[in-house]
């Protein structure tokens, strides 16, 4: 499907036919699962979204960051086709297939590190996740879980608990998983001493109280997203990863990059933490993998990806055909492309416009990015750094929208607008949804 990469307001946003969608979805579905949005969609390509009303709207969200490659890309979409006609699913346990097999070895290719490697496929993120900690604790025999302030690893019960933010993710549904262990998070902007301080200090503290109050030798692994994405696009500051990466090597402690958000180009490499000098013992991916088709993977040491027994992971639908043919062509895609490069390009023509709209609205407190992964936070006081109330945040949102732009807050302090456009997305849209931007924060600023 291919729609004119162009932005064209034709309603007043939400228009008629998403409101009257809107009833019927309050109706039916309940409130605890959200819309930021009250649009409707009734395709996309490329860049764009258009809603039942008829308005195209340029996406800076990308459904959170799983369209790296864009909406419906055709060889992506033919891909799965394909698969379609060929075989849907006879479940990888009962008879395997090529797609799950071939994208296993892309993966162990992909992935950082000189070792052999072996990858294992689930359906959503939160499930990686929790693959990814089984296979640490049946592999070092240990229970206990380092994880992190601002962190966000998904819905279910074990990544629920892992996740920092009490509301609206956890608030009232506890009891929590057990034996999670929750450190500082090495966040420049907000560390109390200055960022200067924050790898050291941080670092500091996490080997004092992995060796007082958890012992090193319970540790199973610790969890860690290279940037930290609904948290608020944190940039650790230089060395924490690094550091980290050293404590478990000492201590036999593995190493976990969730890289669901920040993976497939989104930071300018296949991962993030390429860029900081480590190799992760294993990491999750998912989001931007399929390319819009649910699946999601732990790909990690053999060693450790083999100590656990026959049958010991799975599910039914795990590395379905259909969304691991996709897979396999939006990997194609971002070689053939360029995009890793693209997105490092981009990124920088991003950011400079971000800190040149920093000069004129106060209200931006801070612009961080790599590639095209970028985020402004918002602050009522540059001084003070408190955070922007979420209803003047929300209306910047709102406002961008009722001109034809999708946008996505974050933030444990809800006062992050991140940027999440495909990494294909043409310079001139790009710039048009930035000024559309730029207008919206000068007028609630
Ligand atoms: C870093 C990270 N981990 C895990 C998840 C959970 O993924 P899913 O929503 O597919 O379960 C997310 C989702 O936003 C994420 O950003």
């Amino acid at each position: 499907m291919d729609i004119p990469q162009e932005r064209k307001v034709v309603t007043e946003i939400p228009g008629p036919k998403s409101r009257e969608w809107f009833e019927r979805r309050k109706a039916a579905v309940p409130q605890a699962v959200f819309n930021i949005h009250p649009i409707v969609t009734a395709r996309a390509s490329g860049a764009i979204i258009e809603d039942v009303d008829g308005n195209r709207l340029i996406d800076f969200a990308t459904g959170i960051s799983v369209l790296n490659v864009g909406h419906t890309p055709p060889e992506v979409v033919r891909a799965a086709q394909e698969q379609l006609e060929r075989d849907t699913h006879t479940c990888f346990h009962v008879t395997a297939n090529e797609p799950y097999i071939e994208l296993a070895e892309r993966l162990n290719a992909l992935a950082p590190g000189d070792f052999e490697k072996k990858t294992m496929f689930a359906n959503s993120g939160a499930e990686a996740v929790e693959n990814a900690v089984k296979i640490a604790r049946k592999f070092t025999g240990r229970q206990a879980i380092v994880t992190f302030d601002h962190a966000f690893h998904g819905r279910t019960l074990l990544a629920m608990s892992l996740t920092a933010k009490s509301m609206p993710y956890k608030q009232g549904m506890g009891p929590f998983a057990p034996e999670i262990y929750r450190l500082p998070f090495a966040y420049p902007y907000r560390w109390p001493t200055g960022p200067e301080n924050a790898a050291r200090e941080a670092l500091a503290y996490a080997r004092d109280e992995m060796h007082k109050v958890i012992g090193e030798e319970n540790i199973a692994a610790v969890i860690v997203e290279p940037v930290q994405g609904e948290g608020g696009f944190v940039f650790p500051a230089p060395g924490f990863l690094k550091g980290l990466a050293e404590i478990c090597a000492e201590h036999g402690i593995l190493f976990i990059a969730d890289e669901i958000q920040s993976g497939m180009g989104r930071a300018g490499r296949w991962f993030a933490i390429e860029d900081e000098d480590v190799v992760p013992d294993l990491i999750t991916s998912a989001k931007s993998l399929g390319g819009g088709l649910p699946i999601s993977a732990v790909t990690g040491r053999a060693d450790a990806m083999d100590s656990v027994h026959v049958g010991g992971l799975g599910g039914t639908y795990g590395g379905n055909p259909v969304a691991a043919a996709a897979s396999l062509a939006v990997l194609d895609q971002i070689e053939r492309e360029n995009l890793l490069e693209r997105s490092r390009t981009l990124g920088d023509r991003v950011l400079s416009r971000l800190h040149e709209m920093q000069e004129r609205h106060p209200v931006i407190g801070d612009v961080r990015g790599r590639a095209m992964m970028t985020a402004m936070e918002l602050v009522k006081d540059r001084q003070s750094k408190e955070p922007l109330d979420a209803e003047s945040g929300n209306a910047i949102v709102r406002t961008c929208l009722e001109n034809g732009v999708v946008i996505l807050k974050a933030g444990t302090y809800d006062n992050v607008i991140r940027l999440l456009p495909p990494l294909t997305i043409e310079e001139s849209l790009l710039d048009e949804g930035l000024n559309v931007l730029d207008e919206a924060i000068g007028s609630v600023g």
